[in-house]
């Protein structure tokens, strides 16, 4: 069946704006506030051997398959999913996959917000000069401070809700494309600078690379394991449909795998780079690694307290994370907000607004799990705890799972072929392994070890 060129909601300038927007939904508080954490709670070295693993064996043949989903299907990953099972003659029930994508992507976004309001209340924080001179119980006070006042954190949540559905209401080129140009080469500098900042820490320096570079798997649980594997969805945003939406504004004449690595490397780069910065000031001042969902509040304004012109670079520091959150967030509802657009008939503006409401208001469960709720429990975690934990660890890896099976297995070799550059004929082969065999068992091994099965 002849496929449409181009989406409806138009398509990206040019390769570069792609990888850049790809790059700007992945490179978010996944890299820059949870990898440095679930690094620290997981016991260092050997987790991040297994992310890294996982990012190669799983995460990059995945976003192939998701960025030539998309592209094939030219619509929100609902219909993309249907149209393309369709054409294989196969059940139109694979729409479903796009649906949890949907959701998980909605659920995402409700406790995303609140981290990302925390950013940016700290942009004020530092900019105001609070951190200059700052002791680590000082620091760890202002963040307590933030935490526990359920109005300050839903005022700030509710800004940045806001600030996201203005730019998904302005469209692929208008508003997606043009955030992210200027975002991620700035972001990229300022973490150069504090790595560099955290270099001169010396012996405290080394120790954290070895923190993060020697593996002793003896620290390693199958949790540890699970959650290593949902980082490496969640970072590079795969597993619900946002790489597979931004996809089909993609040309055709476009390298998958070009873009795919370039998207990949950006990645994991800043996420080293933020642990480089983080852990050495860990290490310096005595706090703990497994301080939590607030260890980069708690770490970094002790470094900006103490640096020559650290108020300014503080305050950049939490702008280009608030940034950062800001083109990953907009992904986080562009395919729900393509469906109503595309099947409902809605304006973009219109489904801009009622998707960042509902996303708005399920994140007053993570507001107050910080603090008046933070006794709400369910299966032993906080709704926070516990929104993170099914969308992270099992939503993406279970979307994933169900993506690679897709691409594999239901789309014939033929499409899949024709999607590809024709003359990295053997990566195609290499690609047609890993999504057919090594992904889905890996997935599955992992899922079952952490559920105690095997
Ligand atoms: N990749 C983003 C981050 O690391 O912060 C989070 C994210 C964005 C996850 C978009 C999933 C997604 F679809």
């Amino acid at each position: 069946m002849s496929r449409p060129a181009q989406s409806i909601h138009g398509q990206w300038s040019s390769r570069w704006a792609f990888i850049l927007a790809a790059t700007g939904s992945a490179v978010g508080l996944g890299n820059i506030w949870k990898f440095p954490y679930i690094t620290g709670e997981n016991g260092g070295g050997a987790f991040v051997l297994v992310y890294l693993i996982c990012l190669a064996a799983i995460g990059l043949p995945i976003m192939m398959a998701e960025i030539m989903l998309g592209r094939r299907g030219r619509q929100n990953p609902v219909n993309t999913l249907h149209s393309l099972a369709l054409d294989e003659n196969r059940h139109p029930n694979w729409k479903y996959l796009g649906w949890i994508g949907v959701l998980a992507g909605f659920l995402i976004l409700s406790y995303y917000s609140v981290i990302a309001g925390q950013a940016l209340a700290y942009v004020f924080r530092a900019f105001s000069g609070v951190f200059e001179g700052v002791t680590p119980d000082g620091a760890r006070s202002i963040y307590n401070a933030l935490i526990s006042d359920p109005e300050r954190l839903l005022a700030w949540h509710t800004i940045f809700i806001i600030i996201t559905m203005i730019v998904v209401a302005r469209g692929v080129q208008g508003g997606l494309e043009k955030t992210v140009k200027f975002l991620m080469p700035a972001l990229f500098a300022i973490l150069l600078l504090l790595v560099g900042y955290s270099a001169n820490t010396g012996v405290y320096f080394d120790q954290a690379v070895g923190f993060l570079f020697q593996a002793d798997f003896s620290q390693l649980s199958s949790t540890a394991v699970l959650t290593a594997m949902g980082h490496a969805f969640f970072t590079l945003s795969l597993g619900m449909g946002a790489i597979m939406v931004y996809g089909s504004y993609l040309s055709k004449k476009t390298s998958i795998l070009k873009v795919a690595i370039a998207i990949s490397i950006a990645d994991t780069g800043v996420a080293l780079l933020a642990g480089l910065a983080i852990f050495p000031l860990v290490f310096a001042n005595d706090l703990s690694v497994g301080a939590g969902p607030g260890l980069i509040f708690e770490t970094l304004p002790i470094a900006f307290g103490h640096m020559t012109g650290g108020t300014f670079f503080g305050g950049m520091f939490f702008l280009l994370l608030v940034f950062a959150a800001w083109s990953s967030a907009i992904s986080l509802i562009e395919p729900t907000v393509a469906w109503l657009v595309e099947n409902r008939n809605v304006s973009r503006r219109r489904a801009s607004v009622m998707v960042g409401f509902a996303a708005w208001s399920l994140g007053l469960l993570t507001v107050f799990s910080f603090n008046i709720g933070s006794t709400w429990t369910l299966f032993g975690k906080t709704m926070f705890d516990l929104l993170d934990y099914l969308t992270a660890n099992i939503m993406l890896p279970l979307g994933g799972l169900f993506i690679a099976i897709f691409a594999g297995w239901i789309m014939s070799q033929n499409t899949s072929n024709e999607e590809f550059d024709i003359r990295y004929n053997f990566v195609y082969q290499i690609w047609r392994v890993l999504i057919r065999f090594v992904a889905p068992a890996a997935i599955m091994i992992v899922f079952l070890n952490a559920t105690g099965l095997i």
